[in-house]
């Protein structure tokens, strides 16, 4: 349900034109509408097989690993929330913002380790949709950089979120098996 949502969304977006849509389009004589109907490869970038001159040599001398690229890693989220951050009216809930993502960053990053489902108000504005968890997609430090990223952008100005942080919210919530429900989340915003 949510997936056939998310592949609506993603067509009408891409789908301005019929030839943006993959029709044939005789007007289109250098083949623009190809390379335009073509986003998904952009969408989901493989941090483990992007070859970083220098970071292999970091590496092999002992230094630290590349750290991920929260703005990168952001296009898994942007399906639903844009890349705008404003998300979609009816659908998927804002990011700037929100009071969900901005105040204590436990509630964030359960959010994304385990998902989110059930009635939601985020801004005034209610939502009732569900949000797959990335707990088994994504490692601390990938997730630290995404939320790090989202609470620094679209006019958001709240804490950097650490490695560590994700890292003692895995452990203390590795029994949660389900996405949270909201209800159970509210109480921790304030803290
Ligand atoms: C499949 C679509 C989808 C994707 C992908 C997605 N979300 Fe969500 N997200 C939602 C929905 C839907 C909700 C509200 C759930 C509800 O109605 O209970 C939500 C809620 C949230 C919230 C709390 C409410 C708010 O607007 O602040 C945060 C924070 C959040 N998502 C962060 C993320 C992050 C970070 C990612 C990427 C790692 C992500 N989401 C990817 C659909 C998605």
């Amino acid at each position: 349900m949510t997936t056939r949502r998310i592949y609506t969304l993603a067509a009408l977006a891409a789908c301005t034109t019929f030839a943006a849509c993959g029709g044939a389009d005789s007007r289109d004589t250098d083949r623009t509408s190809i390379a335009a109907n073509e986003p998904t490869s952009v969408m989901y970038f493989d941090s483990t097989k992007a070859v970083i001159p220098g970071a292999a040599v970091a590496s092999a001398a002992g230094g630290a690993a590349a750290a991920p690229n929260g703005a990168e890693l952001f296009t898994r989220c942007a399906a639903c929330h844009q890349s705008t951050g404003l998300g979609v009216p009816g659908a998927y809930p804002p990011l700037s913002g929100s009071e969900w993502l901005l105040n204590n960053p436990e509630v964030p990053i359960r959010i994304v380790l385990h998902g989110l489902q059930g009635d939601i108000t985020v801004k005034n504005t209610k939502f009732n949709n569900a949000m797959t968890p990335f707990g088994d997609q994504l490692s601390d430090a990938e997730i630290a950089a995404i939320i790090t990223y989202e609470r620094s952008s679209w006019g958001n100005a709240a804490s950097k979120i650490t490695a560590e942080q994700v890292a003692s919210v895995r452990a203390a919530t590795k029994s949660q098996t389900t996405p949270w429900n909201p209800a159970d989340l509210k109480p921790l915003i304030s803290k």
